[in-house]
């Protein structure tokens, strides 16, 4: 099976130019002007658009079981769906319950994956420190091609790392070549502020942001980093939301330390006032954490993009139905936390980032998908245009447009933050190992034809 790309600009990360695509089986064979193929080869016309590195979404929480419910995306709808947005890989999370073995948990998840239509990695999330902790993080950095460890200063109670686990964790995964990830919120502080709300009969989602706020993201961005400072263990933070852990991360990146940052497509767009809507369903369907905040951290975050000092966009998608949402009616603490966008992240970002001028498309290829390829370790295979990486491209119009809505996404969920969204610039096709999986409105997906990848430990 072959493939031409033709007439098409390919946006790299360090550089654009005109030229074709020639892919072989799942494998970029040829890029260059006016390449001469083999006769019977498929040819996708790329006039007028961009070819780019499909995007690689590092955040995604597909059929999570979590607070109660389970997120109603599953491996299979929710790649899809990022297929029909141009996304070509998601890294997901195993999230074992604390005393569960890490291994067990992981081949629980690898097996929900198999239905993925698209390619998949996994971080794997240190959720308690105890015997076999150690051991299987080993294994699963030796063998099995995990070279990341998320860890949740949040969620007290249930999967919130407490700082001697954070300890021993960052430690070995520093002796094992892997890098650390970290949702910074200190957990304590939004479980006391919880409380106290909840006391005081603030019972609705208004009181979601109020128990969360800036300050207990910077505490734990601080803490974090300089726990990574002190172990010598490379940091990740997801969905940085605020000036306060922006901040942290520009710190201690002058300090020298290697240090990454990740910004969600709805914290960049999307502020607080949506807590307040009087609908209870409208408000809950955005409740998530860290929650979105006053506007004037929107501004901070793209200047965090444009600076380089925010490497990769994300969406942590991680879909809640109202029914499901609606366990929290009584108590905000019970809401389940989390919302969508996998489908619509590179649109999103290319509306409000490269047409507005503040992010060239080199800068939109590394923040969708080369700089997330780079720091998990599977650069150049992923996140680049080129002979010998593989066939995941996005061919890009920048004319076509639609209108977002939740009537209208491939996403399972029956609410869209970005809905009524005018966006410009979206995936006219979108290939993923060598074949055309979405074209023009027309998925052409499979269970299963998504693959699991390895990614190596770091070497110094
Ligand atoms: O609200 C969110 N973000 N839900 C998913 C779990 C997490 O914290 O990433
Ligand atoms: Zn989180
Ligand atoms: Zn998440």
């Amino acid at each position: 099976m072959a493939l031409l790309i033709r007439g098409g600009t390919v946006v790299n990360a360090d550089a654009r130019k005109r030229a074709d695509v020639y892919i072989e089986g799942d494998t970029i064979k040829a890029v260059g002007a006016d390449l001469e193929v083999p006769s019977g080869v498929e040819v996708i016309d790329a006039g007028g658009q961009y070819v780019m590195p499909g995007g690689i979404d590092p955040h995604t929480h597909m059929q999570l079981p979590f607070m109660g419910t389970v997120a109603s995306e599953d491996f299979f709808t929710g790649t899809a769906a990022g297929l029909a947005g141009g996304t070509t890989m998601i890294i997901d999370f195993v999230i074992p319950a604390p005393q569960q073995p890490l291994m067990e948990a992981y081949r629980t998840w690898r097996e929900w994956a198999e239905k993925a239509c698209a390619d998949y990695s996994f971080h794997v999330a240190v959720t308690w420190w105890g015997e076999g902790v150690a051991e299987d993080m080993g294994t699963l950095v030796t063998e099995e091609g995990i070279n990341s460890f998320k860890h949740f200063m949040a969620y007290k109670g249930a999967i919130m790392a407490e700082d001697e686990v954070l300890y021993n964790s960052f430690c070995r995964a520093r002796d094992l070549g892997a890098i650390v990830t970290a949702h910074a919120e200190n957990g304590e502080l939004v479980y006391q502020l919880q409380k106290k709300l909840m006391a005081e009969g603030q019972t609705g989602p208004e009181a979601h942001p109020l128990s969360r706020p800036p300050a207990a993201e910077g505490e734990a961005a601080n803490r974090a980093a300089r726990l990574a400072e002190v172990i010598g263990v490379p940091l990740y933070l997801v969905h940085v939301s605020t000036k306060d852990a922006l901040d942290e991360i520009i710190r201690a990146r002058l300090a020298g330390q290697r240090i990454y940052g990740e910004a969600l497509a709805g914290h960049l767009l999307i502020d607080d006032s949506v807590y307040k809507h009087p609908d209870f369903d409208y408000a809950a369907a955005h409740v998530m954490s860290p929650p979105f905040r006053e506007k004037r951290h929107q501004d901070v975050l793209w200047k965090g993009l444009q600076s380089g000092n925010l490497q990769t966009t994300a969406t942590d998608h991680c879909c809640f139905c109202a029914d499901q949402k609606a366990i929290g009616r009584d108590d905000f603490t019970k809401i389940p936390n989390g919302t969508a966008g996998v489908e619509d992240r590179l649109a999103v970002l290319w509306t409000h980032g490269v047409r507005t001028g503040r992010l060239t498309m080199e800068e939109f290829v590394a923040a969708t998908s080369t700089n997330a390829a780079r720091i998990f370790n599977i650069y150049p295979r992923k996140g680049r245009v080129d002979v010998g990486a593989d066939a995941d491209i996005v061919v890009w119009d920048p004319e076509a447009s639609k209108t977002i809505s939740a009537k209208t996404h491939r996403q399972n969920v029956d609410f869209n933050i970005f809905e009524g969204m005018e966006v410009t610039g979206l995936a006219s096709c979108t290939i993923s190992q060598g074949k055309v999986r979405y074209t023009r409105g027309e998925l052409r997906v499979e269970k299963g034809e998504g693959r699991y990848i390895k990614r190596p430990a770091f070497t110094r």
